[in-house]
């Protein structure tokens, strides 16, 4: 089969497997129903989008339970779990400075390994990112209590801070910070992105302010006993950090929003890794220098950054502004989170796997205003309404397995068009994205079975989804499009 083409009648097995053309992607990039998407983000932007969306819960609150595990080796456990994540960011800068759409991973597996698999991998990123939103947006209610505990001495009633089954009716602030980031989002690409900025230097500040505190009660005694569990407890550590690293493909949702996506996407994913890598190691090794690691079990998961700060400072206001750190930082994760969301919609929704009113463009704003608005409302009442714990861990699946599909993709692409212009080529190919493949699968293999189970069936209902919907109103089925000299980059 010729790519891209349809053919007269297509065998089954063959209409699955039917690729989208990279030309025609790029060529369709930034075209919505009614106008284009804006090419409004810097560089700086695009990085600061992916820092936004990684630096979030994970580093507030995963210490407390990677320490017990490795001990202050909990650093290497980082270094490890970054990684991990470099091999699957190599893949992603690599596709995304080759084909840069708002899709990420969805485009380019409709490119290389076919459209039953881009709607697979379209229905994981639901997963990673507006159920994972929601659940992200319930933390920041907690959050927020914390921070009005620690300030003005109040918190948050149960019944309207929680949803039923955890002691509420509705989740009223996760509604308040998914309406304040749908007004954002509704404002224009660039003001969020420049929101996004500034929430991105507030939380990194905080989080350097932690580790400026934490270095004054520097003990090099607490680092002794340097590896107490080994190796098998620092790469258990880096299994539960590797959490924390997830969020840095989302520059490759905004390829249609870029000023220079071919240089800046690439760029961007692999800067915003080093960032936070950078961060998480300070603010690790800031942690277990000023407080014994044994107390990081005693002190419960969420506590733990906090109680360093006691430690190290014998006052309550540190962990205050610790607090506020946390809802700056939960803010902007749920602002990016939900702006990837609605691109990667977008993204389908001109490729007809969704429907039409995913791709419509306000004439005004320049952004996709009813998309905006359904994936606000679904994330909304996900959050207020539903317990979301249990879903959590179905995320990491889904998102591990966006992660390989991007690696898988790097080797296709090279082999099946090997001249395609690349702006950025991953190093040590195909060692790299084997890797990247490998260490997916092997985290994904770890998840249990619980999780595996909410995945088969996320998967089944999704694929049930694709044989009503998508494979009928396929755009690619219907042939090339019609004017096919349209806009490339
Ligand atoms: N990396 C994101 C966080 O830690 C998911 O919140």
């Amino acid at each position: 089969m010729t790519a891209g083409t349809a053919p007269e009648a297509p065998s089954f097995a063959r209409s699955l497997l039917r690729t989208k053309p990279v030309d025609r992607i790029v060529a369709e990039g930034g075209q919505g129903e009614g106008g284009e998407l804006k090419r409004t983000m810097s560089l700086l932007q695009l990085t600061f989008f992916s820092v936004g969306a990684t630096l979030g819960t994970g580093i507030f609150v995963v210490l407390g339970e990677a320490v017990p595990l490795a001990g202050p080796a909990v650093v290497l456990s980082f270094v490890l779990a970054a990684v991990t994540a470099l091999f699957s960011a190599l893949s992603y800068a690599e596709l995304a400075g080759t084909i840069p759409v708002s899709g990420s991973s969805y485009s380019y597996s409709y490119a290389t390994l076919g459209e039953l698999v881009a709607w697979v991998c379209g229905w994981c990123l639901l997963l990673e990112y507006a159920v994972s939103v929601s659940a992200v947006a319930v933390g920041w209610g907690s959050y927020l209590n914390a921070f009005f505990d620690a300030a003005f001495g109040f918190t948050i009633p149960d019944a309207v801070s929680g949803p039923p089954g955890e002691g509420g009716l509705v989740n009223i602030p996760a509604v308040v910070v998914v309406v304040l980031a749908t007004l954002l989002l509704l404002r224009g690409t660039s003001e969020s992105a420049t929101a996004n900025t500034v929430m991105v230097f507030l939380k990194i500040g905080v989080l350097l302010f932690f580790c400026a505190v934490a270095f004054t009660a520097f003990e090099s005694g607490n680092l002794s006993a340097f590896t107490p569990m080994g190796w098998a407890g620092i790469s258990a550590a880096g299994g539960k950090v590797f959490f924390s690293y997830i969020g840095f493909d989302a520059a490759s949702t905004a390829g249609e929003e870029a000023r220079n996506p071919r240089r800046d996407l690439p760029l961007a994913i692999v800067l915003s890794l080093l960032i936070v890598t950078v961060l998480y190691v300070l603010v690790g090794l800031a942690a277990v220098a000023a407080m014994h690691w044994e107390r990081f079990e005693v002190s419960g998961a969420e506590a733990s950054l906090a109680e360093v700060l006691d430690v190290a400072t014998g006052k309550s206001w540190p962990s205050m502004v610790l607090a506020l750190g946390a809802v700056i930082a939960i803010a902007s994760v749920v602002l990016t989170v939900m702006y990837g969301q609605t691109r990667i919609l977008f993204a389908m929704s001109r490729d007809g796997l969704v429907p039409d009113v995913f791709q419509k463009v306000s004439p005004a704003r320049r952004v996709p205003v009813a998309n905006t608005l359904i994936v606000a409302v679904f994330i909304g009442v996900l959050a207020a309404v539903v317990p979301l714990g249990r879903l959590v861990d179905a995320t990491s699946i889904g998102t591990l397995f966006a992660f390989a599909l991007v690696s898988v993709g790097v080797i296709v692409l090279r082999r099946t068009q090997p001249d395609l212009p690349r702006s950025f080529r991953t190093p040590l190919f195909p060692v790299t994205p084997l890797l990247g493949v490998g260490f997916c699968v092997y985290l994904m293999v770890g998840l249990g079975g619980v999780t595996w189970t909410v995945f088969a069936l996320w998967t089944a209902v999704g694929l049930a989804a694709y044989f009503l919907y998508g494979r009928r109103h396929s755009r690619l089925a219907a042939g090339p499009p019609r004017d096919p000299a349209r806009k490339g980059l």
